[in-house]
């Protein structure tokens, strides 16, 4: 293990590459990481690194979206298969139709989406802005949200808007039990729940605090003396035991559980043997066309814009 490590920052430094991570990442790989953080952390570094090579370790759209950023880098990442259900659940073809069957409508998408769908959409937000840019909309703009509907019902009701939505879901997120969560909190009366918004409302309402993956290890990070009930993909509880060593973090079970937390099978294809190799092949490696990434360009530069 230590040899590979050893390796993986050799190869890293000869090529002048980064590694970046999402904190759904196995811990080992997030220790490794130059960076690590979520959606929203990512494009930021991703579009000021002065590296040759970005490694996104994290899921194909989040190296999609580095690629759109900088087109002129390499973007390689440690697993080509690893995909995400939310983004498979908005075809663009389909998406680019609903689009054009409401003319007059403001397209926000989230960024777990393809830069095909990006390309048809007028600004991309993360959990984290979702909000904030909702709200930099007038309050009677007519706005199509897509693909979360979880996020969307959520951005609704705390923005008191109605924006159409999309139907889809992502499928670690949709699963987190409802009847398990009262159970853990009968067991520790103590414990708050945070939740990430791409939870159903049924597990939300059950929430002490809803946020990004960023934002619920922040509100730890602040309070460390709670206990807490984790409803979001469980390698966050990798940093946020790191940050908070003292802190009880409990994973939230899915409905359908062996190991009673609740994993992404795509973040946890990415390896640190998978790692090396990309580095050492410089491959597999992202493309996105031009012409696509021409027009996905213009809605993440707006995101990071109205973030900044
Ligand atoms: P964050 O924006 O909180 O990192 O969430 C990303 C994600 O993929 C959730 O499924």
């Amino acid at each position: 293990m230590n040899e590979l490590i050893k390796a993986i920052n050799e190869l890293k430094k000869e090529k002048n590459a980064i590694i970046l991570g999402h904190y759904y990442q196995k811990g080992e790989i997030q220790d490794i990481a130059d960076y690590v953080g979520d959606s929203l952390a990512l494009a930021q570094w991703a579009a000021k690194t002065k590296a040759d090579i970005i490694v996104m370790c994290g899921v194909h759209f989040m190296g999609e979206t580095a690629k759109v950023l900088c087109p002129e880098k390499k973007v390689l990442v440690p697993d080509m298969a690893a995909g995400c259900s939310l983004a498979d659940s908005c075809p663009a073809d389909k998406f680019a139709q609903f689009v054009k069957e409401h003319p007059g409508y403001t397209v926000i998408s989230y960024v777990n989406t393809t830069a095909a769908v990006k390309a048809v959409t007028d600004v991309v937000v993360t959990s984290t802005n979702a909000k904030q840019i909702v709200e930099s909309f007038p309050k009677d703009e007519k706005i199509i949200f897509g693909p979360d509907r979880n996020l969307g019902n959520y951005i609704n009701s705390v923005t008191n808007r109605n924006m159409l939505l999309w139907d889809g879901a992502c499928h670690v997120h949709e699963q987190f039990s409802v009847e398990k969560i009262v159970e853990l909190k009968a067991q520790h009366p103590e414990a708050l729940v945070l939740a990430h918004p791409e939870c159903k409302s049924t597990v939300l309402k059950l929430a002490d605090v809803v946020g990004s993956t960023a934002a619920l290890l922040k509100y730890a990070v602040n309070h460390p003396e709670n206990t807490y009930i984790v409803a979001t993909e469980s390698g966050i509880l990798h940093e946020m035991q790191k940050k908070c060593p003292q802190t009880v973090f409990i994973p939230a079970p899915p409905n359908d559980s062996t190991c009673g937390c609740n994993e992404c099978s795509f973040m946890r294809l990415n390896t640190l043997e998978k790692l090396y190799e990309c580095l050492k092949d410089e491959s597999p490696e992202i493309t996105v066309d031009p012409e696509v990434a021409k027009k996905a360009v213009k809605p993440i530069q707006r995101m990071l814009e109205i973030s900044a």
